[in-house]
């Protein structure tokens, strides 16, 4: 088993405008049972990561929120990093795309492609927001499908029915970013030509570098020829500068692969290891990205092929993993499904998660399902009831009556080695990333060495006379097994691994596992799992339900952050408010109230009496002769003071910092807001 392969793997980079959720996991957690497994049998292996920090939507949510958008991904990527390192995604690094050291290997790939011909101009017609001054993503431009007429549709594809097109056939196109009408601009943007790729890629894609599934869908792009790829966007735009093309950016799936790279120099100058030993073309190291199905086109046809022209090595292997489904469909926010990892680590182990993927996950590109009934009996059954149980039953009595000591043999050396050989099975699963198997083998040990228990029943021996020297023998066999089984257990779940080569005293490598513990001390058992309880599953699936507003906004923490917003409404409920513009006639206060003020409002003829909570913000005086906005259809509502009829709207913390909305000039009582 020595034989030191030098690995290298990657996850794909998040997004840095939103948070990290069970979807995503999947990814980072099947990636880091990988390495960490990896690591277990001896081979060296890195596991680099970043945020993906460029990109129209990165800007405009930075715009939105009022902060720089340095600000926004600093905020983002500190809450990434924390929700990973309580999953126990252990990163070797995690840096962003926003880096000195990726700016550098974009500005040279870009260079050496360009000096290499691949590189070609060529000028586009685009739509562009004449009033934002900018160009649209096609993401940015919504109106109504041009083949089934449903309203408010993305400017790529229908939700819908489901067609795909061009933005320019969307009927009665908005801009979503200002709400103007879009109209075509004629820019020149930068190609790569990736057509001079083909019978490379098609060689690559023929040596297994990528499932069989996934090649076999690439098959179809060759089929139709291979487009060149627009690399560029015209400013503004939040990315990194073409060099020698001002006003023009890296499109920002350019430059995220190469944030790869940019992580790991980062590490290489931070720990000395050889960059050039995991990147020159003629390396013999391995390198693996782990990716989601939706993003195979960026990193089996354009990732390789950029690599390829500009003299790097291409991927050993691209992995892709399917989609996550909750309780058997998408994921989603008003069933409380879209769940996010921190809501997720409020209420549960992160091991448990850890647990149910990797008995889930294979190595195709097959959507995983987390069903929240399943998860709870299948942690509880698997790892409470099988595993950390043959622990539990066999400790006491070793600490107990034996002075922590095990036995000098196993009564049943036969069934321990057996047991070890099975680790040749599993590792060979993990290998080859079907988890599955690799969990439902080590299930079948724990099986065994449960049934051994209860064959041998050490709690009935105790009672016997003259049998002690029995029950210590059972017991040490039963924690010998026990150590199997979390070796094998460790790469999914290290914390508990962590625990228990407490209590064993012993590391737990995968390289000594043929050798049984004998005459050692272990330490006292302290439980190492708990089951799951049906009441932290609701509570989780509840608090996704009141934050599935703030998911769609970066959660960002001190200053910064956001009151949680309420509850999803439709625009049917929207539809139904009626805003009018007021004229505040007279504002008096109300005696006994120390929080209202009466006002009697003008709707333009209409004269209403509304009771506002403005009192420690504003004075009567202050208010009378002022416009400002009002809920007109509220259904009157009987206060202790008489009859309001309609609600002011003011906005602000509380107390004097509360602000009547005023409207802009010109508007005039009874105007609808719209
Ligand atoms: N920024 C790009 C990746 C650039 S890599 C050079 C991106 N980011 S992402 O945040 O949208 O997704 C990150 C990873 O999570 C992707 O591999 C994606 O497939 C995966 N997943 C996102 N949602 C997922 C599920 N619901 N289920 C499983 N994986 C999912 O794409
Ligand atoms: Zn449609």
């Amino acid at each position: 088993m020595t034989d030191n392969r030098n690995i290298l793997v990657t996850s794909a980079l998040p997004y840095a405008n939103g948070p990290i959720h069970l979807g995503h996991l999947v990814e980072y957690i099947q990636t880091d049972i990988w390495a960490r497994f990896q690591r277990l049998r001896d081979n060296t292996c890195y596991y680099v990561c970043a945020d993906d920090a460029h990109g129209t939507p990165i800007m405009l949510r930075a715009r939105q929120d009022g902060i720089t958008p340095e600000q926004l991904i600093a905020a983002v990527q500190k809450e990434h990093e924390a929700d990973f390192a309580d999953f126990l995604i252990g990163f070797d690094n995690y840096y962003s795309t926003h880096s000195e050291e990726n700016r550098e290997f974009a500005s040279s790939i870009y260079l050496k492609l360009r000096d290499e011909g691949h590189i070609r101009t060529k000028t586009i017609k685009q739509a562009y927001d004449p009033e934002a001054e900018m160009f649209l993503p096609d993401r940015f431009i919504k109106g109504s499908c041009p083949k089934c007429g449903a309203e408010d549709q993305y400017g790529d594809n229908c939700e819908v029915c489901g067609a795909t097109y061009d933005p320019t056939e969307l009927k009665n196109p908005v801009s979503a970013v200002s709400g103007a009408t879009p109209v075509e601009k004629d820019s020149e943007q930068y190609f790569f030509k990736l057509s001079d790729f083909s019978d490379m890629l098609q060689q690559w894609l023929k040596e297994g570098h990528v499932q069989s599934e996934v090649a076999n869908k690439l098959g179809e792009w060759f089929e139709e020829g291979l487009q060149d790829w627009d690399i560029s966007r015209n400013a503004p735009y939040w990315g990194f500068e073409i060099p020698d093309a001002p006003g023009k950016y890296f499109y920002v799936w350019m430059d995220a692969p190469m944030g790869y790279m940019a992580s790991f120099k980062n590490l290489c100058d931070k720990q000395g290891i050889n960059f050039d030993d995991y990147w020159a073309a003629d390396s013999k190291n391995e390198l693996y990205h782990f990716i989601g199905k939706d993003i195979a086109r960026f990193h089996t046809l354009f990732w390789p092929a950029v690599l390829d022209g500009a003299g790097y090595r291409k991927p050993t292997g691209v992995f892709c993993h399917g989609f996550l489904t909750v309780n058997g469909q998408k994921m989603s926010k008003s069933r409380g499904t879209f769940i996010k990892a921190r809501t997720y680590l409020e209420h549960l182990n992160p091991e448990y998660l850890r647990y149910y993927y990797t008995a889930k996950l294979s190595s195709g590109v097959d959507d995983i399902d987390l069903n929240l009934e399943d998860f709870m009996q299948r942690v509880n059954s698997d790892l409470v009831g099988k595993v950390v149980n043959i622990a539990s039953r066999c400790a006491g009595f070793i600490s107990k009556k034996f002075g922590g000591q095990l036995s000098a043999e196993l009564p049943e050396a036969g069934l321990y080695s057996e047991m070890v050989t099975a680790g040749e099975v599993i590792a060979q699963h993990f290998e080859n990333r079907e988890y599955n198997k690799a969990v439902r083998e080590i299930m079948a040990q724990a099986d065994k060495a449960n049934v051994y228990i209860d064959e041998n029943k050490p709690w009935i021996l105790i009672k016997e006379e003259g049998r002690a020297d029995e029950v210590q023998q059972i017991c040490s066999q039963g924690l010998n097994m026990f150590r199997l089984l979390m070796t094998w257990l460790k790469p999914i779940l290290p914390a508990t691994a962590e625990k228990s080569e407490a209590f064993l005293n012993t590391e737990l490598l995968w390289s000594n596992i043929e050798q049984p513990l004998l005459s050692h001390a272990i330490n006292k058992f302290k439980p190492l799992l708990t089951r799951i309880e049906k009441e932290q599953i609701e509570a989780m699936t509840h608090d996704s339900l009141e934050t599935q507003m703030a998911t769609e906004k970066p959660a960002l923490s001190g200053p910064l952050a956001d009151d949680p917003i309420a509850a999803e409404i439709s625009f049917d409920d929207f539809a139904k408010i009626d805003l009018r513009i007021a004229k505040i006639v007279k504002a008096e206060h109300v005696k006994g109230a120390d929080k209202l003020l009466q006002l009697t409002l003008d709707l333009g003829g209409d004269t209403r009496n509304v009771f506002a909570g403005i009192k420690s913000a504003y004075k009567p005086q202050d208010l009378e002769g002022k416009l400002t906005v009002m809920v007109a259809n509220l259904a009157p509502r009987k206060m202790r003071f008489g009859l309001s009829e309609g609600m002011v709207l003011a906005a602000g913390p509380g107390g004097k910092e509360l602000f009547i909305l005023h409207p802009e000039d010109g508007a005039q009582p009874g105007m609808k807001v719209k």
